[in-house]
């Protein structure tokens, strides 16, 4: 098999996805250890997934720096880890992003303005084509890593491809960026991530990605905070302590959280973390608090605390409290490239339309309509290995592990 995958990444110049365009080179010189990623443990080995090796990136942005300027500017990677991969990625630099002429962006940007939105589809399509000819690629995966848009719900713009399409012909502004770039993936067939909590779980793409034959994955990385939430909740629920409040505060200094302290983007994120702790537990927490704070001096090295309220037998009450001193991009980094992975193999197994058997990966996974989303992390992660084995023993290439085998993996 021809196996060069190009990633098409959305937010090229970001935390995340420069920290995992240097993370792919610096592990092709075998120069930092393959760590932190499912796909380079044994459940993903026995897949046939795209060497790391073939992996090549591209991507829009609205800055202009090439990769390794913004590397350097995000300061998530050491310096001399970065500097050791100068040239690689310094030949990164990103494309245009697409606006319509109407937008008020700032002169500076890396823009160019179109007359309308179907023209703004033909130039997306047009450079992932450029790319593909240019290095010679036999697959392509789109990613979406760009900031957190505005608060936004589902419209009858977005109800069927029909009124859709038709949104497209008139401009209609909800239609959003990241919406944008998943109807164009679903018309290359290219598999599509959504990293970042901006709707694109819509009637109108979810359907017609299933018609296109393109495995779609979303919404919003699931890296840190929210991860601890679900991992802990069915912990609770299986010793029946009752959680009667459950307090959750970060604090972030890069440009996510700088954008995250625009009360609509920041009420983008904040649905998306709020939602999975009821579904867990099967009652309402009343008193399930989330607050985002923009804090300059932190960078990436994100802290987020818990309180937990607990009460248990005798109705007695207990306090559990958490104190994560995360980093942001080098948790979410390696998700990507596991998600790449996946989904470019997903794709070639004949999967179309919601994945959920990747929900692990998200504070808001994707699930069809009539379903509930699935947030417990251990129920997940079942869902998953139990993908494994099947596509496993669909391809009949090897024998499938079982079950209990693929746990300690
Ligand atoms: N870091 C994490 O742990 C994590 C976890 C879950 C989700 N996410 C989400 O992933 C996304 C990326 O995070 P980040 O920390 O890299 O953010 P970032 O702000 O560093 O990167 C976003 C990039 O997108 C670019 N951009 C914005 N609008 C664009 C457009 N219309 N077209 C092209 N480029 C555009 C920006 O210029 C920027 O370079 C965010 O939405 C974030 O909420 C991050």
């Amino acid at each position: 098999m021809n196996n060069r995958l190009g990633v098409c990444v959305i937010g090229s110049n970001g935390a995340v996805a420069t920290t995992a365009i240097a993370g792919i080179e610096l592990m092709k010189k075998n120069l930092v250890p393959r760590r932190g990623m499912i796909t380079e443990r044994e459940l993903g080995k026995v897949l046939d997934l795209v060497p790391i090796d073939s992996i090549v990136i591209g991507g829009w942005d609205l800055r202009s720096d090439n990769a390794y300027e913004a590397a350097l500017h995000h300061g998530v990677i050491q310096r001399h880890l970065i500097d050791q991969v100068k040239q690689e990625l310094m030949q990164v630099r990103p494309w245009a992003a697409t606006t319509l002429n109407k937008s008020h962006r700032s002169q500076e940007q890396n823009l160019v303005l179109k007359k309308s939105i179907r023209e703004e589809l033909k130039h997306i399509e047009q450079d992932i084509q450029k790319f593909k000819a240019l290095h010679q690629l036999d697959r392509i995966v789109l990613v979406n890593l760009i900031s957190v848009e505005k608060f936004s719900i589902v419209e009858d713009v977005h109800a069927t491809i029909e009124a859709f399409e038709k949104g497209l012909d008139s401009d209609d502004e909800r239609i959003s960026p990241s919406m944008k770039y998943l109807y164009v993936a679903c018309k290359m067939q290219i598999p599509f991530v959504n990293f970042t909590p901006n709707l694109t779980k819509i009637p109108a793409l979810e359907h017609f990605s299933e018609k296109c034959g393109i495995p779609i994955a979303g919404e919003d990385g699931k890296t840190g905070q929210t991860l601890i939430k679900t991992v802990l909740a069915p912990m609770f629920a299986i010793r029946d302590l009752q959680v009667d409040g459950w307090f959750s505060t970060n604090i972030l200094g890069n440009n996510d959280g700088l954008i995250l302290n625009d009360p609509s983007s920041n009420k983008t994120k904040v649905m998306s973390k709020e939602k999975v702790l009821d579904s867990i537990l099967g009652y309402k927490v009343d008193n399930h608090q989330v607050h985002i704070h923009y804090y300059k001096p932190r960078g990436d090295a994100k802290e987020a605390w818990d309180n937990i309220d607990v009460s248990g037998f005798l109705g007695e009450n207990m306090q559990i409290k958490i104190d994560f001193l995360c980093k942001d991009s080098i948790l979410a980094a390696p998700l990507v490239i596991d998600l790449v992975r996946l989904l470019d193999f997903a794709k070639r197994n004949g999967e179309a339309g919601i994945q959920r058997q990747f929900s692990f990966f998200f504070k808001a996974p994707y699930h069809a309509e009539g379903e509930a989303a699935l947030h417990d992390f251990f129920k997940q992660y079942d869902l998953f290995k139990n993908w494994v084995q099947k596509s496993l023993m669909s391809s009949k290439k090897a024998k499938a592990p079982s079950k209990e085998e693929l746990v300690c993996r």
